[in-house]
Formats: structure tokens, sequence, C-alpha cells
């Protein structure tokens, strides 16, 4: 009979991590490796497996990305957020707030270089800041969840795997979002991002999630290490589902604040503005400067980012007035979701500060 070891042991005989062990297990890279409920049991004789993250060529100090596509992601813009940053990170600015995480492109990018006391992330997006919380807590059995979505998409025919999606987009529209529940949205949520067309999330007037299928081959959901670092990165930020304007309550002289809300359409058909139930409109984008205005008179670094509409129309001061009394430069980025593939191209942003 088959004797069987638990992952401490595991950890202790081959001197990796328990959590490392957790995840070779979950990617199927231990043979024969069972689940006695909710822990994974490794066969007495099983062998360390090679690294695969040092033997296959990738990077082992890969940094954390994004772990969906996200309209409006920041990746092309790391080095100029970053070159924007105020004086005093990690010595007199020791708190981070990011109120329209998304993605979360610059959060993992800041987060590899500077270390913060308190870190407050939200986004009104209650399924993507679910994720968040999945990651953070229960990485493993997402990490579990995910390899199995994507064996058994990858082993399906071009028709099977579109009826997969339209199975799955259905049970992420039914299953409510509860406490236990989380995981589960959040594999499906995953799922559905990376199969789905465009990385779009669009939800109709009922609030149900309406993008298509995508018609990808295979998917890549199991990003252990991605995932793995981002956890662990995680651990003591604050998550929260919410407004934006919640972060007033967080944010002190001590913090700095990174706004990076929908953008303004350029013009009525470029516009991504529709991530959730509600749009950003003008009216919006006026609120949020009476916010930017008031963290700043609390004595709050606070950064922004925006389209630029001098783009399309010169004579557009739309932004010019709003923030007259802040710093306001003209910075170069490439758009990565437009419906038409020929309008992507370099446009200039808006980055707002107000040191
Ligand atoms: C431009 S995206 C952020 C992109 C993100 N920085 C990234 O790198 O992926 C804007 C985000 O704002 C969120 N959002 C829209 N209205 C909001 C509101 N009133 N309060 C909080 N978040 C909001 C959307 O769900 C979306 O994730």
């Amino acid at each position: 009979m088959l004797q069987y070891m638990s992952c401490r042991d595991a950890a202790e005989r081959w001197n990796i991590s328990q959590r490392r062990v957790s995840v070779l297990c979950a990617e199927n890279r231990i043979p024969n490796v069972a689940m006695l409920g909710n822990m994974w049991i490794i066969p007495i004789n099983a062998e360390k497996p090679t690294d695969a993250r040092k033997s296959n060529g990738a990077k082992p100090t890969e940094k954390a990305h994004p772990f969906v596509k996200w309209a409006g992601g920041k990746t092309q813009l790391l080095d100029v957020l970053k070159s924007n940053l105020p004086s005093g990170i990690g010595t007199t600015i020791t708190k981070y707030a990011e109120p329209f995480v998304g993605g979360g492109a610059f959060l993992f990018s800041l987060l590899e270089e500077y270390s913060f006391e308190e870190i407050y992330i939200s986004d009104n997006n209650k399924e993507l800041m679910n994720v968040y919380i999945a990651i953070r807590d229960n990485c493993n059995e997402l990490l579990n969840d995910l390899i199995t979505i994507q064996n058994e998409y990858n082993g399906l025919s071009a028709e099977l795997q579109e009826q997969f999606y339209y199975e799955k987009r259905d049970e992420f529209n039914t299953v409510e979002l509860t406490k236990k529940t989380s995981v589960q949205k959040a594999s499906l949520f995953i799922f559905l991002n990376k199969s789905c067309f465009n990385g779009l999330f669009r939800v109709n007037k009922k609030g149900k999630y309406n993008v298509p299928f995508g018609k990808h081959k295979s998917v890549f959901l199991c990003d252990s290490d991605n995932l793995t670092k981002i956890s662990a990165m995680l651990q003591n930020v604050e998550i929260k589902s919410c407004d934006y304007h919640e972060v007033m309550s967080f944010a002190d002289s001590s913090t700095l604040v990174y706004f990076d809300p929908p953008y303004r359409p350029l013009n009525v058909t470029s516009g991504f503005t529709s991530y959730t139930e509600d749009d950003f409109s003008d009216k919006n984008q006026i609120e949020l400067a009476s916010c930017f205005k008031a963290l700043s008179n609390k004595g709050v670094k606070v950064m922004l980012s925006n389209s630029d509409p001098k783009n399309t129309n010169e004579n557009d001061n739309f932004f010019d007035n709003l923030y007259a009394d802040f710093n306001i430069l003209r910075v170069e980025a490439s758009r990565m979701i437009n419906s038409k593939g020929s309008s992507r191209g370099k446009i200039k942003e808006l980055l707002i500060k107000n040191y």
C-alpha cells in the first residue's frame, strides 16, 4: 500500500517552503499526490521535482505582474510613474493607497521596490477585489482550482471549449459571492478574463457578465510563481470593494495616493469607461478633482493619471482647468484596449501631481 507524507514533511525533506510544495502539487509536478480534506498528501518515496523556474528558462526573479488583463492597465507607464514619485517614500511617506487599483500594475511594481507600513487598495468592482482577497488569503486553494480549470479547458476541442466557456460564465453569473464561494468565484473570474474576448470585463444592466468567448486554443491560468509572489505582497494590505471616496479616511500627511480613474473618453467612440454597472462621467471627473483637492489640503501626496483631451481637441481645457492649481505633465503612452486595432498607438496622457 502507498504511504504518504504531508506537505510539511516534504518541505523539510526537500528543504523548500510548505507553500512551494503545495504549488508543486497543484501544478501536477509530483506524481500520485492526492487530497485529504483540503490538504495535499504526497507519496512517501516521491522525489523532489526539479525547479522548472530555472530549467525552463523562465527568470526565477521575474517581477510580480497583473494576474488579469485589465482595461487601462498601467504597464506601459510604469517608468514614467516611478520617476514621478514624491521624495520621502519609505521615510516620511509610510502609507500608500490606490483607490482605482484595477489590475494593479503600478501597485505590484511599487511594492517590488518599496515597503510601506500601511497599504490600502480598492476598486468598486467587487468581483475583482474578491480575487485580490482570494490571492491574499487562500492562494493554494485558488491555485488548485486554476490548474483544474486550465487542464480541463486545454484538453478540449475548440467546439467543447466554447461550450465550457459559456458554462463557466453561467456559473459565474449564478453563484453569489460570499466568503464560502470566494475562491470559486475568483478562479472563474481569472478563467473568464483569460478566455473571453480581449480580456474585457463588461456587465449588462442586470449586472451579469456578458463578454463573448475569445476562441483561445489554450489558457495559462495557474501562474503559480506570480500568484504566490503577489500573495506574499498582499499579506498586510487592506483590500476593499468600495467607491474611491473612502480613501479619505485612510489618507493622512504620511500617505501617497495614486488615482487611476476610468479615463475621460477622447471622443464618444474611443472611450472604454464601462467597467461596472456605472459609467464615469464628466461629473464624476469633477467630483474626483474635489477629492484630489481635499486630500491635498490634508497634506496627502497625490498623483493622478487621465487621458489628455488635447490629443483630439487642442482647445479642450477640461483637465487644465480642473487641476489648474497643480502640476500637470503630458507624458507619452500607448493605449492597449481600443475597439479599433488601427487606433492603438502612442498618445499623450496626463499625469497630475500636487508636489
Ligand atoms: C483605469 S482603471 C484602473 C487601471 C489600473 N490602474 C491598472 O493598472 O489596471 C479604473 C478602475 O476604476 C474602477 N472604478 C470605476 N469607478 C470607480 C469608483 N467610483 N470607485 C472606485 N473604483 C472605480 C474600475 O472598476 C477600474 O478597475
